[in-house]
């Protein structure tokens, strides 16, 4: 199974950058099963129906969210019932929304997961006991499973890779928006990549206008951040899962950054 997982999303200049890139890795790739990250979709915080609907229409079969899933007040009316978007499954019992969900594409089938980490972020339930619950739960009928770690610290996110190193299909990291240049196949089959990086501007902070974030940094003031309108950069993963075991065979990073030309 041939899957494609692209980063955080930022704002407009993330779905430019989307729009762009995304036919030219289906005609490179030829996926089966395309997922995103889409927690800062709308101007940076949370997601929208409209947004999420035009990310399907697209070929994306599956969202991922993360610490920003309840930005945008607009989720409570649709995520219950949008069967293609997962929020971090260790939130409270009865958040709405759901942690874990198949996709189904293409004739093949994933499981996708999204767990959020808790080093610099909100005390969430333990993401290696929750990982724990749901990979042998899911395990028993599935074998190829992605699971999205969106956590803040290098540490964490590496930790989870070894946790469930043999146990899931692939573990990428969200969240942090910088790639990482340490993608591998673990010792027992897990694809493995801290960070997979944001899609968003170029020229800002982590997809933010760089002026309001310098300013915050050194005037320790509030803030509004917007989303900065410059260049843009795509980052992504690419992977190869074996079905019949569910180990992953391949692990290759995408980054593109606008007017610079550097892919294969
Ligand atoms: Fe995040
Ligand atoms: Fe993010």
């Amino acid at each position: 199974m041939k899957v494609l997982f692209i980063g955080d999303i930022v704002g407009n200049t993330g779905r430019k950058a989307l729009k762009h890139m995304l036919p030219l890795l289906k005609d490179k790739y030829n996926p089966h099963i395309i997922i995103a990250n889409g927690e800062n979709a709308a101007g940076g915080k949370g997601i929208t129906a409209a947004i999420a609907r035009e990310f399907y229409n697209m070929g994306i079969h599956g969202l991922t969210m993360g610490n920003h899933t309840w930005d945008n007040k607009e989720i409570f009316d649709f995520i219950d019932d949008d069967q293609r978007m997962v929020r971090p499954a260790n939130f409270p019992d009865g958040t709405p929304g759901r942690g874990w969900m198949k996709v189904e594409a293409n004739g093949k089938e994933l499981i996708v997961i999204n767990m959020q980490g808790r080093t610099f972020l909100p005390p969430l339930d333990c993401p290696f006991k929750k990982a724990d619950e749901i990979v042998d739960q899911v395990k028993k009928k599935q074998s190829c499973i992605l699971f999205d770690f969106h956590a803040e610290t290098t540490s964490e996110k590496i930790a989870m890779g070894w946790h469930l190193d043999g146990r899931v299909s692939a573990v990428v990291g969200t969240h942090t928006h910088v790639q990482t240049n340490d993608d591998t196949i673990l010792p027992e089959g897990t694809a493995f990549i801290t960070d997979v990086g944001m899609v968003g501007s170029k020229d800002g902070v982590l997809g933010v206008d760089r002026e309001a974030v310098l300013y915050k940094f050194k005037t320790q003031l509030p803030v509004r951040f917007t989303v900065d309108e410059g260049k843009w950069q795509f980052h992504a993963v690419y992977m190869e899962i074996d079905e019949t075991t569910g180990r992953a065979t391949r692990i290759e990073k995408v980054r593109q950054v606008e007017d610079q030309w550097v892919m294969n």
